[in-house]
């Protein structure tokens, strides 16, 4: 097969990194395409492109004009999380594997239908969630797949960011129901997609309490705790909070089994801080001076991984590392945890139908506790 083509539908913040993500895969992969409503975003991008690889990229406005002119293989979805499914399922439907941001979508019946028009147009649904592919979460990962955990205890995702007046002010549709959900739904997702994925996926059920604290003019929440019955017995806990003064301070994620403890932090799950097993392996200052890298912002480094999985899984026809199933737990353990705040009791999994619009009338009753 001849390199994979590319096309990117979303043009903003985030689609730096999936330029640099297809440039540094440039033997495998060609950028062929963005596409934005505002066509200074997409020419931005394309030269970014062009600056990093000798290539011509082709700019749009309309990605139905885009998806019918150009031959693409792959298409990537980075616009504002409420259009996620609808442009994800035109993209399938026209005949093109998908990579998608998280979260990618905001209601389970969108999930599904996603998952379902992968499968039927037989195309490889991919979901952004590019920290599983960090150096630390890897080795961890790889622990916990040899058995070096033992019986699995407990596990925490710990998100201590900032995010303020201008970071919600750099665009509308931020910090709203229909369009992004709160702290929890685009900026912890991350941590809770690592911690259920960890942890074995099964969940049983899951108590929480959301609130908006410090930020009036947004509709979600800017703080979360959740307790969870993962169901091989297991328990885990979130902490989610984008209030932390005066900046970002950590994203930790603890596994702690009956034969091992692994804690890995930094601000953005890159940094093994302990690594204690029962095995008699002597790796450990190995690993700890190996796993010490913090990323130059929060979005990391797994990007030109995902990328190379991704082009594999094409070529290969196998499946990716983050499939649409994968991402659908990490929504609908959100989802659980949104319920479960509203109406004040456990939430059993598997969730059905349940949307963050669902807590649209929330917010001037108990999500909204201090002003
Ligand atoms: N993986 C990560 O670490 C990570 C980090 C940041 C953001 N994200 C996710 O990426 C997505 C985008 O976030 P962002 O910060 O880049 O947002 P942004 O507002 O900077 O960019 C979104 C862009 O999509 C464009 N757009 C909207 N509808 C379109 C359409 N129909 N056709 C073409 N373009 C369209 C908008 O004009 C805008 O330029 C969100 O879902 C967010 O949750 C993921």
């Amino acid at each position: 097969m001849e390199k994979v083509r590319i096309g990117i539908i979303g043009c903003g913040r985030i689609s730096k990194n999936h330029v640099n993500g297809i440039a540094k895969n440039s033997d495998t992969a060609a950028l062929v395409s963005t596409c934005d409503l505002i066509e200074e975003k997409a020419s931005r991008r394309a030269k970014d492109y062009e600056s990093m690889v000798d290539s011509k990229v082709t700019v749009y406005t309309d990605y139905r004009k885009m998806l019918d002119e150009e031959i693409l293989d792959l298409v990537v979805v980075a616009t504002e999380s409420g259009y996620h499914a609808r442009i994800s399922i035109d993209v399938l439907k026209s005949g093109r594997h998908v990579i998608v941001e998280k979260p990618m979508a905001l209601s389970i019946d969108d999930a599904n239908e996603m998952i379902a028009e992968a499968k039927r147009a037989k195309k490889i649904l991919i979901v952004s969630h590019q920290n599983r592919f960090n150096k630390a979460i890897q080795t961890t990962r790889a622990a916990l797949e040899d058995g070096r955990f033992g019986r699995l205890f407990s596990g925490a995702a710990v998100i201590r960011w900032n995010r303020n007046y201008s970071y919600y002010n750099m665009a509308p549709w931020r910090g709203t129901w229909a369009m992004d959900g709160g702290a929890l739904m685009n900026q912890c997702i991350h941590n809770i997609d690592l911690l259920r994925w960890m942890m074995g996926d099964g969940i049983d059920e899951v108590f929480a309490y959301t609130a908006n604290m410090n930020h009036p003019y947004v509709e979600g929440e800017d703080i979360g705790t959740a307790l969870i019955r993962f169901s091989n017995g297991s328990f885990g806990t979130i902490e989610g909070n984008v209030n932390v003064f005066p900046k970002n301070l950590e994203e930790t994620l603890s596994i702690f089994g009956e034969k091992g403890t692994v804690v890995i932090g930094g601000i953005a799950v890159n940094k093994i801080l302990t690594w204690r097993f029962a095995d008699g392996s002597d790796d450990k200052e190995k690993i700890l001076k190996e796993h010490i890298e913090d990323p130059p912002n929060v979005y990391g480094f797994g990007h030109v991984a995902l990328y190379k999985d991704a082009i594999e899984s094409i070529k290969d026809e196998k499946k990716p590392y983050v499939d649409g199933e994968a991402g659908k737990k990490a929504v609908e353990l959100v989802l659980a945890i949104y319920k479960s705040s509203r109406e004040h009791k456990p939430v059993k999994l598997p969730l059905s139908h349940f949307s963050t619009l669902d807590m649209k009338d929330q917010k001037d009753k108990d999500n909204f506790l201090s002003v």
